[in-house]
């Protein structure tokens, strides 16, 4: 375990400098034993700039066995060790270096360089893991060309994989098989990869558009061969809409997937060898539900996407992180939305980053999407670099333009291929390509927090003119913060619901270029007063706190032909009724215009039945707590099912046929709707629903309907819960991926024994403190999921998360900083939970061998 007893450092963006020396090429050879593994390096190192002759080789938790520079092995009054690093003096301007360590990849929980999964090797290197492996320029501004030798027995290890090509194979003299891999692109060490083991493995192929011939390989475990196709499949759609979209071909003539159990994330885009958490990989109708195969197509298509947005261009430093992914995200975001219902995807892109982003960017975590320090880069894949960095590309393309956002996007691949650039140099190209000005638009760089937007509207009959007055602000980012370049797409729809607007291409929205603190759009010619819709296709990741439309939200639900718009005023019109039945429970009922709008929506035969059951949904327990001072968890949870309840009871008949009417067809979106009014039903709690949903789960052929059914019956006190319950784990102990399901299932549920219920979920066998995917299924789960039992106000829901994290911290503290979010968001709460979430800060904080990564994150959210 790491031993650095040092306190923390912080690491700042303004310090950045280009390395002294760097290494253009690597043979590694990598000797794999069940005691230990041995590494030889062999470097070559050439000076790039003046400034002394001290050479530092990131390294950790390794140990040395030797060390040759150009030819002379040094004795160790030659170099020094610390926990960081080994430094030396380079001899010259151009010279070698071998190096030789020894590592324990079998004793690494932490899953970071080179570890064990279900007995085969595997490395994750993003972003500083390749330091564990070796020493090396650990820095991505450092780009070596790789040659890996793989050694082992190949009896244990019959797969042995690296990036690029394999050039060679054999048997050495001592009977130990070796293969040999050339990657003929340079890259950063956080790209390399190494796989071994006794693996399966399905083969397909795809000819790029050019004619070239490139094989595809998912390797899996035994057993697994016959849940790939569907990763196969999104694979090669994803290497066709790449070319048809950016013009970006494929560059090797192999591309191979490896997918693991233990993964800290969900993929990784390794040069060539993609490794995969196997909940993107692994799906079969059985076993996966429809959102895990839409999380396999867009996991599959992010990783392969980083090939040209990540890996041909890469990042010079880790405070360019949303350079490669807010770009890969936004990439992977249109694919998926070109794949499967667009409008659908965008809500759900959007609901994703309010559920994630929006508190991260409101609490003491709060940072900009190119952040200017860090503790521990690791802390730093945040959904704020991610998926505020998607919108804010999102943005960019919607100033641009198609077209121009395509020709920006080709001048960056040209001018950068084989660099590691900044975000900087993203957005010159950008208006290089394009002849658009971007100065103002690079704020969003630079400014943490979710900025607000307030409107004020004003018809004036007579001339026949209406105009919008919007102010931004951002409280976040400071007073002195200057204001952003936000795309405003709108439309003015009419009383017979029709856009007013003729708008760009048809479309009925215009796009205006908000740059001022406050400014006035005017529009002529508009002969009544319009419902505006705003912020069309949510074209900006912003708040809309005065909506001028607020109080004819029930106008754009049924009519607005952004179906983003629609869905959003739905939402909104729910938020307002949830909210004052909330601040006065007593009193306010859902009143009649919520419910006969909903009624209207059942009864809309012309929507889409995944969009349709989209609009069903209620904003989330947690989204009603955003929009409140202080979150009143128990009357959130006590007026939204009471909400539910009397939509449930006042249409159960038209819930019955939607359920009859949709049930037994097998598609995705007949399935969403059919198990929306399962839930709606099942929450009137009669004997009648919840047999239903105990037919629906024995006699159900997906795992969609069988985990949607089960979901209703396990927030039950039901005996039937117990039942299906233990069906489900008797019927699929041995897959680990839908066992985290039923984990799942239970730490999210808001029955009344939800705590106790956890808690001797801890002790079940099949939970185990060593693989993310459980951990996250249980602690995570409940953490963020489960808002009615983690604010409890005895406080063993926020015990229960402290321990863990306590606990993980020597484990894996990656995953252990990981779950401690929640607890940072202690400001919103009532003065009793805010006392007790900061004592568990606290006691974190305490922990024996605190991590960096532990650390930077407890001691961060204690602040103010
Ligand atoms: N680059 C990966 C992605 O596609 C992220 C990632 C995978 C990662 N594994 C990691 C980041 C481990 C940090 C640590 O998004
Ligand atoms: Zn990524």
């Amino acid at each position: 375990m790491t031993s650095s007893a040092a306190t923390p450092s912080t690491i700042y963006l303004k310090d950045y400098s280009p390395p002294l020396f760097t290494i253009s090429d690597i043979f590694l050879t990598v000797e794999l034993g069940e005691e230990e593994t041995r590494v030889t390096s062999e470097l070559q190192m050439k000076r790039l700039q003046d400034g002394g002759n001290q050479i530092h080789l990131h390294g950790e938790d390794l140990d040395l066995v030797s060390i040759t520079v150009a030819d002379r092995l040094l004795d160790s009054s030659e170099y020094t060790l610390s926990s960081k690093d080994i430094a030396f003096l380079a001899p010259s301007d151009d010279f070698t270096v071998k190096i030789v360590t020894r590592i324990k990849p079998q004793e690494n929980t932490a899953l970071e360089g080179l570890y064990k999964s279900s007995g085969n090797f595997c490395t994750q290197c993003e972003a500083e893991g390749f330091r564990k492996i070796t020493y090396f320029l650990d820095r991505p501004d450092v780009m070596a060309k790789f040659t890996t030798k793989i050694i082992g027995d190949q009896n244990k290890y019959p797969v042995m994989l690296s990036n690029g090509n394999l050039i060679e194979s054999g048997n050495l003299e001592d009977g130990r098989f070796y293969n040999l891999w050339v990657d003929p692109f340079p890259k950063p060490a956080y790209l390399f990869a190494l796989v071994a083991g006794d693996l399966g493995s399905v083969e397909d192929s795809f000819v790029t558009r050019s004619g070239r011939q490139v094989k595809l390989q998912i390797f899996v475990e035994k057993g697994n061969e016959d849940k790939c196709a569907h990763a196969m499949t999104s694979l090669k759609k994803s290497m066709r809409w790449d070319e048809e979209k950016y013009g970006r071909e494929y560059d090797l003539d192999i591309f191979m997937i490896v997918a693991v159990s233990d993964f800290n994330m969900g993929a990784m885009e390794n040069k060539g060898l993609n490794i995969f958490n196997s909940k993107y990989v692994l799906a079969s109708k059985e076993t996966a539900t429809d959102a895990d195969f839409d999380g396999i197509e867009s996991v599959i298509a992010h990783e392969y996407f980083h090939n040209w947005t990540g890996n041909r261009i890469t990042c010079r430093d880790w405070f360019q992180l949303t350079l490669k992914e807010g770009l890969t995200v936004f990439r992977d975001q249109q694919f998926s939305a070109d794949m499967n219902s667009a409008a659908v995807k965008r809500i759900e892109d959007v609901q994703r980053l309010r559920a994630a982003q929006f508190p991260e960017d409101a609490g003491p975590l709060a940072h900009p999407i190119q952040p200017q320090s860090y503790v521990e880069i690791n802390n730093f894949y945040t959904a704020t670099v991610y998926e505020k960095g998607a919108e804010v590309i999102r943005m960019a393309h919607t100033i641009l333009g198609e077209d121009n956002f395509r020709k920006g996007m080709d001048l960056y691949f040209d001018r950068h291929d084989g660099q590691a650039v900044t975000t900087e140099e993203f957005i010159a190209a950008l208006e290089d390509g394009s002849g658009i000005d971007l100065k103002q638009f690079r704020e969003w760089y630079t400014q943490p927090g979710t900025p607000e937007v307030f409107v004020e509207d004003q018809y004036d009959p007579e001339n026949k003119s209406y105009s919008l007055t919007i102010r931004q602000q951002n409280p976040k980012a400071g007073p002195n913060a200057k204001p952003l370049h936000i795309p405003l797409e709108l439309g003015l729809v009419g009383a017979n619901g029709d856009n007013l607007l003729t708008g760009i291409h048809g479309t009925g929205s215009e796009i205006f270029n908000l740059k001022e603190k406050e400014e006035t759009v005017t529009f002529e010619n508009i002969s009544e007063k319009p419902t505006p819709s705003l912020f069309r296709n949510f074209s900006a990741p912003v708040k809309l706190k005065q909506n001028p439309a607020d109080g004819n939200m029930v106008h754009l639900f049924k009519n607005d032909s952004d179906p983003f718009n629609r869905w959003e005023a739905g939402q909104r019109l729910a938020i307002k009724c949830l909210l004052d039945m909330i601040e006065s429970p007593s009193q306010n009922a859902l009143p009649q215009s919520f419910i006969s709008a909903f009624g209207d929506l059942l009864d809309d035969e012309s929507l889409e039945p995944e969009f349709k059951a989209a609009a069903m949904t209620l904003p989330g327990e947690q989204f009603i707590g955003q929009q409140m001072d202080i979150v009143d968890v128990d009357t959130i949870h006590a007026q939204r099912q009471n909400a539910i309840k009397t939509l449930a009871s006042t249409y159960k008949d038209k819930l019955q046929s939607i359920y009859q009417s949709h049930h037994g067809k097998d598609s995705v979106g007949d399935r969403s709707l059919k198990n929306s009014a399962l839930m709606f039903l099942t929450s009137l709690k009669e004997e009648e629903f919840i047999n239903l949903a105990t037919y629906q789960y024995f006699n159900a052929d997906n795992m969609t309907d069988q985990i949607s059914s089960l979901s209703r019956l396990v927030v039950t006190n039901h005996p039937n819960r117990e039942k299906v319950l233990q069906d489900y784990y008797a019927r699929w102990e041995n897959d680990a991926l839908v066992i985290d399901k039923w984990f799942t299932l239970q730490a999210t549920s808001y029955r009344d024994k939800a705590m106790e219920d956890v808690q001797e979920l801890l002790s079940h066998p099949a939970f185990n403190y060593l693989n993310p995917n459980r951990v996250r299924s249980l602690i995570a789960a409940f953490a963020a999921g489960n808002p009615r039992h983690f604010h409890k106000t005895s406080g063993d829901g926020y015990r229960f998360l402290s321990d863990a994290v306590i606990k993980l911290n020597t484990i894996n503290p990656q995953i252990a900083a990981r779950l401690i979010g929640p607890l940072g968001q202690w400001k919103r709460f009532s003065e009793k939970r805010q006392n007790l979430m900061k004592a568990e800060l606290e006691r974190i904080l305490k922990a024996p061998n605190i991590s960096n990564d532990v650390f930077e994150i407890a001691n961060k959210s204690l602040r103010n």
